[in-house]
């Protein structure tokens, strides 16, 4: 029998996870938007992908023998920007990281009814999205999923979600809302997608990964480095 007397209580949330937000200037993102518009609707066919998990989304230069910022010039100051920011974000968390290489970046146009199963990407060590089109009101916000709920060490105890409660600690993924010209950063680890669909066309992205250009260990012992 629980007692009718209340406690105070304070919770405390431990391993955070860092999601990095960079807003870029009005002009630059505009800038920066009309030359990814050509490009979307100039690429050549070799340079565009379709997959069948995504019946409603165009790619450019979506394979690992491709880069965006290796076929179009006109996105080279994008990509000092982008490196920029994803040093920033290792700093701010506690890092220690002289260069980066964006190893992979694509574009994403999303038609009607796109959406985007969960997924994250493996080789990289910082990933991130560029919202280049985005209307929050016809297409839909980029989820997280929520790993403290989702993945489990069998055996595990579970009680039923209260559906009047939604909350970091019981809910399957978390949505960061988005505005157009924002750049959200992550560690690569993290699946990432949504499930509603877009309710407009044209829901264009730049996606990207990242390795430090010199991988090294704690101790100094131990390293690689990335071609750029
Ligand atoms: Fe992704």
């Amino acid at each position: 029998m629980v007692e009718n007397q209340s406690y105070p209580l304070k919770i405390l949330n431990i391993n955070p996870e860092p999601i990095g937000i960079f807003t870029l200037p009005v002009e630059k993102h505009l800038n920066y938007k009309k030359s990814a518009q050509l490009i979307e609707r100039q690429a050549p066919k070799e340079l565009r992908q379709q997959f069948p998990t995504e019946k409603y989304t165009t790619h450019i230069c979506n394979s690992y023998n491709q880069n965006i910022f290796n076929q179009f010039q006109t996105l080279l100051n994008l990509k000092k920007d982008l490196k920029l920011m994803i040093l920033t974000y290792i700093k701010t968390i506690g890092h220690i990281c002289e260069d980066i290489v964006i190893s992979d970046a694509w574009l994403n146009n999303s038609s009607k009814n796109s959406t985007l199963a969960y997924h994250y990407h493996g080789n990289s060590y910082i990933s991130g999205n560029y919202f280049i089109n985005f209307n929050h009101e016809i297409h839909t916000q980029l989820n997280f999923l929520n790993d403290r709920v989702l993945i489990y060490n069998s055996p595990n105890i579970t009680t039923p979600k209260n559906p009047d409660v939604n909350n970091l600690y019981n809910s399957k993924s978390i949505t960061i809302n988005a505005k157009e010209g924002q750049v959200f950063l992550w560690r690569s680890h993290n699946s990432h997608g949504y499930e509603i669909p877009n309710k407009g066309d044209e829901r264009l992205t730049l996606s990207f990964n990242s390795m430090p250009k010199n991988c090294i260990d704690k101790d100094k012992r131990y390293s690689f480095s990335v071609v750029d």
